[in-house]
């Protein structure tokens, strides 16, 4: 998260994509490259190369990637930029475990290196099925390709899943450790790229008026929705073996706890900042069975109805899941803070597929006012309440406040009203999009604010793992428990309401 001009181009380097076949590669990272490319913040002195198991050779690959990239880029797609540039990407053909291809690989880099001024630094970025990360950071080490020296850098970028429990996750980041320092290691959670989630911590430490009640004495409590109107697509066989505890709350819904519930850092530094999301995530308090039973919600969606009236299948019907699957496409959860800031404020987290949108939000309800002298007023509207602050993620980026005013007239009525702040109105939309240009540009300034280190991700499985010891051992009875485009089990709706809460209705999504 470079906090100096923007301008600034990344230093020169190769981007070394394993899996430079896949998919990730072609939708995110290379329109991602092109992207910062033509945003002039990548040296001149830069080159990609792929490898692959595919046979095929540098001049085909470019062609590959020159046939699909328009579509991927989209709006802002120059083939005049992109065709100046296409000669700086290159292929190696390789076998990811076989110690030859490592040797191979060394020597490419070399020829790459003098062709295009390139002094040896190398970001490895894995954009491989995750069985493979252990495996590529060991070879590489064994080749000396890890290895720093004389100024020049050495980085590897790995994405979720970081293991699939406790055990795999810490036996993952000791394999890592082996072959590369921590500093050297960019473990991506895609949400911290986000601008929105950035844009928390700008609102939160940038804003005189915020942080003084965000506490629990302002703060009655927290919600964070992630919800997605998709259901499991063609991602059957990762989905089945995670489901969306493993998917979604044990990284991308944890991170965005921990920005908004740290505490102010007092420096801009990586690891100022990540030493803060730590603190916090360890004050969690950690669920023992009775509570996984009481505080933990988990559904599956069964068949429904879109909003345009197409009829979607059930979870258990959808290609290759099995019928008597028992993954989870809904988690709810309740967490509580031991912290003086966050004493007794309940944070709920909710995430689901099949939602009746695709929405994320924080809402941070404030308390009521101490002495509620327009009770009469209050009481004739059903609408109004506390206050509520919106930090919408996505999608229609920004902040709200909702809050009561007085109906014009004689007659003192209070309604709801809401102030709203839209990204679109103050900023060009033309800026950098998907997150993966910041994460990419960020890893090649060595900046490492925004990924997550080795303890971050044990902590956030530590606080996972006995929900998912309880699950396993008491499988779910009555899936599926939710219709596609609903808002997930009743369940998930009595866990708040116990505490006299209710979610936030997202306006346009009451289904
Ligand atoms: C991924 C999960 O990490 O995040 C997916 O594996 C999920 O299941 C996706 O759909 C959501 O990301 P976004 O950016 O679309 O909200």
């Amino acid at each position: 998260m470079q906090q100096t001009d923007p301008s600034l181009a990344a230093p020169p380097a190769v981007i070394v994509i394993f899996g430079a076949a896949g998919d990730l590669t072609k939708r995110k990272l290379i329109p991602a490259l092109f992207n910062l490319a033509s945003q002039q913040l990548l040296s001149e002195h830069i080159a990609m190369v792929g490898i692959d198991r595919v046979e095929m050779d540098s001049v085909a690959y470019r062609q590959t990637l020159s046939e699909e990239i328009a579509s991927f880029v989209g709006t802002g797609f120059d083939q005049a930029l992109w065709e100046a540039n296409i000669g700086k990407a290159y292929y190696m053909p390789g076998d990811f475990r076989d110690a030859q291809s490592y040797a191979r690989l060394k020597t490419f880099l070399d020829e790459v290196d003098r062709e295009q001024g390139t002094p040896g630094n190398y970001l490895f970025y894995l954009a491989t099925p995750p069985s493979f990360f252990g495996v590529i950071a060991t070879e590489l080490g064994k080749a000396g390709l890890a290895q720093e020296s004389e100024g020049r850098w050495r980085r590897l970028i790995i994405e979720k899943p970081f293991g699939r429990d406790l055990e795999s996750a810490r036996a993952l980041n000791t394999t890592l450790h082996e072959s590369f320092a921590e500093h050297q290691i960019y473990r991506i959670d895609h949400y911290l790229g986000k601008e929105t989630v950035q844009n928390i911590m700008a609102y939160r430490f940038g804003n005189g008026t915020v942080e003084p009640i965000w506490n629990h004495r302002y703060i009655d409590h927290v919600q964070i929705t992630v919800a997605e109107s998709l259901g499991v697509g063609d991602r059957a066989s990762y989905y089945e073996e995670a489901g969306a505890l493993r998917d979604m709350i044990a990284n991308h819904l944890l991170a965005v706890l921990s920005v908004v519930a740290m505490e102010p850092p007092n420096s801009f530094e990586a690891d100022v900042i990540r030493d803060e999301q730590i603190k916090v995530l360890k004050a969690i308090q950690p669920f023992d069975a009775e509570q996984v039973l009481s505080d933990t919600v988990r559904g599956q969606y069964g068949e429904g109805v879109l909003g345009n009236g197409d009829h979607v299948h059930a979870y258990r019907d959808e290609p290759d899941i099995a019928d008597d699957s028992a993954t989870e496409t809904y988690v709810a959860m309740k967490l509580m803070i031991d912290s003086w800031r966050w004493a007794g404020v309940p944070f709920y987290l909710r995430t689901g597929k099949r939602m009746p949108g695709r929405y994320s939000e924080i809402v941070i309800q404030y308390r009521h006012a101490p002495n509620m002298m327009f009770r009469g007023a209050l009481e004739r509207r059903r609408d109004i309440g506390p206050n509520q602050l919106i930090l919408r993620i996505q999608p229609n980026e920004g902040i709200s406040m909702e809050f009561n005013a007085k109906v014009p007239g004689t007659a003192f009525n209070v309604s709801r009203v809401c102030m709203d702040f839209d990204y679109d109105d103050y900023f060009d939309e033309s800026t950098i999009a998907s997150g993966y240009e910041t994460l990419i540009y960020d890893c090649l300034c060595g900046d490492a604010t925004l990924f997550k280190r080795a303890d971050n991700i044990e902590v956030c499985w530590e606080l996972v793992q006995p929900v998912l010891d309880v699950w396993h051992a008491l499988p779910p009875r009555s899936f599926p428990n939710y219709p596609a485009c609903s808002w997930g089990p009743e369940e998930a709706d009595e866990l708040l309401a116990r505490d006299g809460h209710h979610w936030r209705v997202v306006p346009g999504c009451s289904r």
